[in-house]
């Protein structure tokens, strides 16, 4: 909405004790990305669009998580867990710098899109004090229920709180609020705590807003949209939800995807034109896959770039900071992790490539393994352009293979390899020579090598 500005308030200082988990709640993921990241990636950003979060007191991660989506985030402490409305004021300094329309999300609500943010703040420009996101919920049990008269919002009667004949009500608040910014404080100000959980229920602002006489409306939206998180089970649903949407965007988008609820995709997932992707795939956060490229089945691939018709698996692991060349193919069996492979290059078979880099059009054979570990530190593996890796190679980094360098088949690597030379392990020397320099007679014929 052009030329107002903003204020969203996101809640997450709930202890969210039915996770079961250690983790603060609003920091689990859905499609790799924590609730909290995803509500704050809707909330409206740009010029005039400031965000705070209200966090509990002990949760400097939740602060932390939120930084990073939004670095201009402000994080505020609810010392005491009072409820909603107590929870927005503790925001107070941020609304005194004052904003046309001031938003309030729950921080535990992640698939809220950002359309909805608008949606509701339309009605604040023709004047309502106040706008509530409502839904018709399949089953209302523990939500606020929506008292309406005709087109007017009246009340909100928290379930606890509720008449039998109220809680028959399906229309439900999904807790997203947007309020006249100029009145809000005076609003929220205005809440008590008379209730049977003598709690400060943010919820109770459309009473005070029609006992000021101003308006208060409802927008409705579905109930996937507004699903709040308070359990592992809602958890899995939230994800199921956020799956289909992110799968029927792929499918719009052009990808081809064999069997689509087979695959697993992350909310920031990006994709070329003409990927192909069978079925059985997960794909992490931080995945982007170039034109033409094929992922086959039961791949794993997170925090990783795959390059213009690359092919990936089928039982491939691509870790994080794996980044796959133009045209590089990476076989059945075969775990990246912190490794450039340049264009063209192949692992095709039962490898480990870690802390490496490969130069272009390099053929790793078989079970070859970079040594990467001593048990102390990491080490980087250098691998030469069209270097050929015999099976069954092991590479102790750290240490460099030259560029068209010839490894015999069963060597153990210690010593970095000149460019173009040839190096064989000690044991059955001669046997390796011979293969070797088979090798080197039909390299100058100008034969390519075949795959390995
Ligand atoms: C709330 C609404 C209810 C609505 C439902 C939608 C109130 C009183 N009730 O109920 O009308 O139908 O959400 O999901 O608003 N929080 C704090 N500090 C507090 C209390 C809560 O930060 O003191 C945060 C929580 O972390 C959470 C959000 O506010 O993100 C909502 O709190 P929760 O306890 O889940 O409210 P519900 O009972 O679900
Ligand atoms: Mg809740």
């Amino acid at each position: 909405m052009t030329g107002r500005t903003s204020l969203t308030i996101v809640l997450a200082a709930g202890e969210g004790t039915r996770m079961r988990s250690a983790m603060p709640k609003v920091l689990h993921p859905v499609a790799g990305q924590s609730l909290l990241a995803h509500v704050l990636g809707a909330a409206p950003k740009g010029p005039g669009a400031a965000l705070a979060v209200v966090i509990g007191p002990d949760q400097p991660a939740v602060a932390e998580a939120a930084k990073r989506v939004r670095p201009d985030a402000v994080a505020f402490v609810q010392r005491e867990r009072l409820g909603t409305a107590h929870a927005v004021l503790a925001a107070r300094d941020a609304m005194a710098r004052g904003a046309d329309d001031l938003l309030v999300a729950f921080g535990d609500t992640p698939l809220i899109s950002a359309a909805t943010f608008e949606r509701l703040r339309a009605p604040l420009k023709n004047g309502a004090a106040l706008a509530v996101l409502g839904f018709r919920a399949a089953d209302p049990t523990g939500y606020g229920r929506l008292l309406v008269e005709g087109e007017k919002l009246v009340a909100i009667r928290e379930q606890a709180d509720a008449t039998p004949a109220e809680r028959a009500i399906k229309l439900s608040n999904a807790g997203v609020m947007a309020f006249d910014g100029r009145k809000a404080l005076k609003i929220i100000e205005k809440i008590g705590n008379a209730n049977s959980k003598r709690e400060y229920y943010l919820s109770d602002a459309v009473a005070v807003v029609r006992e000021l006489g101003l308006e208060a409306v409802v927008i409705e939206t579905s109930e996937d949209e507004v699903r709040g998180i308070n359990t592992k089970a809602q958890l899995a649903e939230a994800e199921h939800v956020m799956q289909t949407r992110l799968r029927q965007a792929a499918l719009d988008a052009g990808v081809t995807m064999i069997a689509p609820e087979t695959v697993y995709l992350a909310a920031d997932t990006k994709f070329g034109t003409d990927v192909t992707i069978e079925p059985f795939v997960v794909i992490g956060p931080g995945v982007s896959i170039a034109d033409g490229a094929v992922i086959h089945s039961f791949s794993h691939i997170v925090q990783a770039s795959i390059g213009k018709k690359a092919s990936v698996g089928p039982y491939a692991r691509l870790r994080p900071g794996t980044s796959l060349g133009d045209g590089a193919r990476i076989g059945n069996f075969v775990e990246t992790k912190a490794a450039t492979l340049e264009a063209g290059v192949k692992v095709n078979h039962l490898s480990y490539i870690g802390d490496a880099h490969v130069g272009a059009n390099a053929n790793i054979g078989a079970g070859t393994i970079t040594c990467n570990y001593d048990g102390f530190d990491k080490h980087k593996t250098e691998i030469g352009a069209g270097a050929f890796v015999g099976t069954n190679s092991s590479l102790v980094a750290p240490v460099k293979i030259g560029a068209g360098a010839y490894i015999g088949s069963g060597s153990v690597i210690t010593k970095d390899v000149p460019d173009d030379a040839l190096a064989v392990e000690r044991s059955q020397q001669t046997n390796r020579e011979g293969g070797a320099k088979r090798y080197r007679e039909m390299k100058t014929k100008a034969k390519p090598p075949k795959g390995g």
